[in-house]
């Protein structure tokens, strides 16, 4: 094993990653500092640092990434109305590599030649962790103890915590708990029962979104501001980036927008089953397709969504990092500078639909589209000429068919 000097550890505060802490200390012997991102997962971090202090760090770093989260990951992101696999809003896979950022941001500045974090050989975190890692920096080396250490069951987990005194809240001593991820953009919710996809998911892993059955019975209309494809108010008023998804998080959640209860494809091989809950994100993304409606040129927006399956992907994969997601951000970017205006959306019981939009930008021409006398020449027999060479060889196809 190569001696190393110091690892920058991606620390929760977490049972888990307090005994990666511990592990680390253990196993190579040098100084590690601990991370811990507040990426509005909603959690106190100021337990972390008591935690991290009591196993003998002496460099805590703890972080408030929400607004860099918003402005430079999840709405570059939103521009592309990226889904994976038709529905999910990838509220974990934009996270990582903003965690990894600054691992390696903090590695360079106190000179570690290594990071740490507490992703599992079997999931897709770990590959946009090193991905994003090696990316950046490809002098770092990465660390990740579940692919490393012995430790193979929650028992062991347990044993091992009790025998280093780190302590074990009561909650986490029985069976293993649901493995949740959340921030501003989403929770995620997998393992134990929802590992069946026969079962239904029991209400209480819903936690930041009312069953719509119980949402209020009386709509609400809200209106979202944009400017160049990224929303910037919310009912005139304008907000931050980490405000405005906070805001719209509220308010989706009060009425029940934006679960989802999905299968997926993981990078690394199986199909795994999980619960999300992305509110703000869900009516972010109605809001984005209702303002490029007017305001995006018909092969400008279809091109935009051939490419968005890719572009969702390489994301999920972990290449934030990689030239080929930059290279379609730039397509995507420069599509979004007419995509300015105001959309009116009304939330009811579990959805989000766009009832108006208006944009100072718009190419919508009611003069061209209309049933009535209208100003603007167009000429019918033109349609008429368009039609049949469009039809040229689909006559000339059913002849030969003996049609
Ligand atoms: N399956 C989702 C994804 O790959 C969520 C992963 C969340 N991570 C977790 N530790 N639960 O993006």
């Amino acid at each position: 094993m190569t001696k190393l000097e110091k690892i920058v550890l991606s620390y929760s505060g977490g049972l888990d990653t307090s005994i990666i802490l511990k592990w680390l200390q253990e196993t190579y012997g040098c100084e590690v500092v601990t991370f811990t991102a507040d990426l509005g997962q909603g959690e106190e971090l100021e337990p972390a640092r008591a935690k991290a202090e009591m196993s003998g760090v002496k460099d805590i770093r703890i972080v408030d990434l929400r607004e860099e989260f918003v402005r430079d990951f999840v709405f570059p992101m939103l521009r592309a109305n990226a889904l994976y696999e038709g529905q999910y809003l990838l509220g974990s896979s934009i996270a990582r590599p903003l965690i990894a950022k600054h691992l390696v941001g903090i590695a360079q500045e106190v000179g570690a030649h290594a990071v740490a974090h507490g992703a599992t050989g079997k999931g897709n975190d770990q590959l946009r962790f090193e991905l994003a890692v090696n990316a950046l920096d490809p002098s770092i080396k990465v660390i990740a103890p579940w692919r490393q250490w012995n430790i193979r069951s929650r028992m062991q987990l347990l044993e091992y915590a009790e025998k280093h005194r780190i302590p074990v809240p009561s909650d986490k001593r029985g069976e293993a708990p649901f493995s949740i991820d959340a921030n501003l953009l989403h929770t995620s919710t997998e393992g134990k029962s929802l590992e069946n996809p026969a079962e239904v998911a029991p209400d209480h892993v819903y936690q930041r979104t009312v069953d719509p059955v119980d949402a209020p019975d009386t709509p609400e209309i809200i209106t979202i501001g944009f400017e160049r494809g990224d929303p910037v108010s919310v009912n005139g008023k304008s907000m931050t980036p980490a405000a405005l998804l906070t805001e719209l998080n509220g308010l989706g959640g009060r009425h029940g927008i934006g679960r989802l209860d999905l299968v997926e494809n993981r990078f690394i091989g199986m199909k795994s089953r999980g619960i999300y809950e992305t509110p703000g994100g869900t009516i972010l993304l109605t809001a984005h397709r209702g303002i490029e409606s007017i305001t995006l040129d018909r092969a400008a927006a279809h091109l935009k969504d051939e490419i968005m399956p890719r572009y969702a992907e390489l994301i999920y994969n972990g290449f934030w990092f990689a030239p080929e997601r930059e290279m379609l951000q730039a397509l995507i970017d420069q599509s979004q500078a007419f995509v300015s205006g105001e959309v009116t959306l009304r939330l009811y019981k579990g959805s989000a639909s766009v009832i108006s939009r208006t944009s100072p930008c718009s190419l919508y021409s009611a003069d061209l589209v209309t049933f009535e006398e209208s100003a603007i020449a167009f000429d019918h027999h033109d349609a008429e000429g368009f039609i049949r060479l469009n039809g040229l060889r689909l006559r000339n196809w059913a002849a030969r068919n003996g049609r």
